[in-house]
């Protein structure tokens, strides 16, 4: 089970990046945070699609750990939580926020955000499976945000039983556009019982306590601050429990490390597309980010990426450890 307000972090699931190697590098930096796979299709969980295995492959200490299904059948979306369930989970989280056109077209993600009696059905079915904890990641709306929909939307998800709900703070339409919406987290959280969890554009430990501090939240997600600086939790939770924080990090063993993992755990067909995933946000660390990822994205062996990285920081030494120090 997933105790929300002691593990305070979690690592947002995301699609080609929070795969096994990314997930172990998380967890050097902190041992509490919440650690998510990325969307698996509950149809093809049960289908046992082999392709599948490498999304749901586990590392020793993932836990606590929520694999996160999507899917709009609430038949499917049960027996995949039972099969999940088995491999070993501290939860299940309901997808009911991704926006590509092509989930949307299939009444998943996002769109269950628009008929509330069929999410209602969805969770009622996974709920009466889940012996662990069973959460949603939702956007605030498919389209738009209204917000006393919203408000009956969540209301709904707490009454079926949900442990927790995580917002993000943007309806389906704007993907990343305009800033997270800080206030309807705070809506959610003046208005439910259980649990509810903030995410949206945090990108330092400041932001973290800001968003705490501002909204009352009970912990906080966060997705692509986390892959540029994989450390981000550890320093948020210094910061919030003790009001300061110091790291030194060495960006190319960091680097080095994701990537061999990838090389080293994941089938050879996912290498070059996650490596140029994690690159992409990684890279956001070097004063020459778009150069370094216009090389990058050239180049198919991963091996290969290291080195490139290796050489630039050669020519800039200083770059290569960087170190965190805030608060009091
Ligand atoms: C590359 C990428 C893949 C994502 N994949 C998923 C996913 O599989 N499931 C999901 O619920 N959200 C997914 N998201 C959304 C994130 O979980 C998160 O809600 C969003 O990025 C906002 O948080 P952030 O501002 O901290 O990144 C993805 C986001 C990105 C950038």
């Amino acid at each position: 089970m997933i105790d929300v307000n002691k593990q305070k972090f979690f690592l947002a699931p995301m699609a080609e990046i929070t795969t096994p190697p990314f997930r172990k590098c998380v967890r050097k930096f902190d041992p509490d945070t919440v650690l998510y796979s990325e969307m698996l299709s509950a149809a093809a969980v049960k289908g046992g699609a082999m392709h599948n295995e490498p999304f749901m492959m586990k590392n020793e200490n993932d836990e606590p750990f929520v694999y996160q299904l999507l899917g709009g059948d609430p038949e499917v979306m049960a027996d995949a939580c039972v099969i999940l369930q088995d491999r070993g989970c501290s939860g299940i989280d309901i997808n009911m926020g991704c926006s590509a056109p092509d989930i949307v077209k299939k009444f998943q993600g996002s769109r269950i955000l628009s008929d509330i009696k069929a999410a209602s059905e969805i969770v009622e079915k996974c709920r009466a499976v889940c012996r662990c904890s069973l959460s949603v990641k939702m956007r605030s709306g498919f389209e738009e945000t209204d917000e006393s929909y919203l408000l009956e939307f969540a209301k709904m998800l707490q009454g079926e039983g949900v442990d927790y709900i995580t917002l993000h703070p943007r309806h389906g339409k704007l993907s990343f556009r305009r800033n997270a919406d800080w206030r309807l987290v705070k809506l959610l959280k003046d208005n439910l019982s259980i649990p509810v969890v903030g995410n949206g554009d945090i990108i330092t430990a400041e932001d973290a306590k800001r968003c705490i501090d501002d909204t009352g939240c009970d912990a906080l997600m966060i997705g692509r601050g986390a892959v540029t600086s994989p450390w981000i939790f550890a320093l948020s939770r210094k910061l919030i429990e003790t009001g300061n924080y110091s790291l030194e990090v060495d960006l190319l063993k960091t680097y080095t490390d994701v990537m061999r993992d990838t090389a080293n755990m994941l089938p050879e067909n996912l290498h070059k597309s996650r490596a140029h995933r994690f690159s992409f946000y990684f890279m956001k660390n070097f004063t020459f980010a778009h150069d370094l990822m216009k090389k990058i994205r050239n180049l198919d062996r991963i091996e290969f990426m290291i080195e490139t990285l290796g050489e630039y920081l050669d020519r800039n030494p200083h770059e290569r450890v960087k170190i965190f120090a805030g608060g009091r």
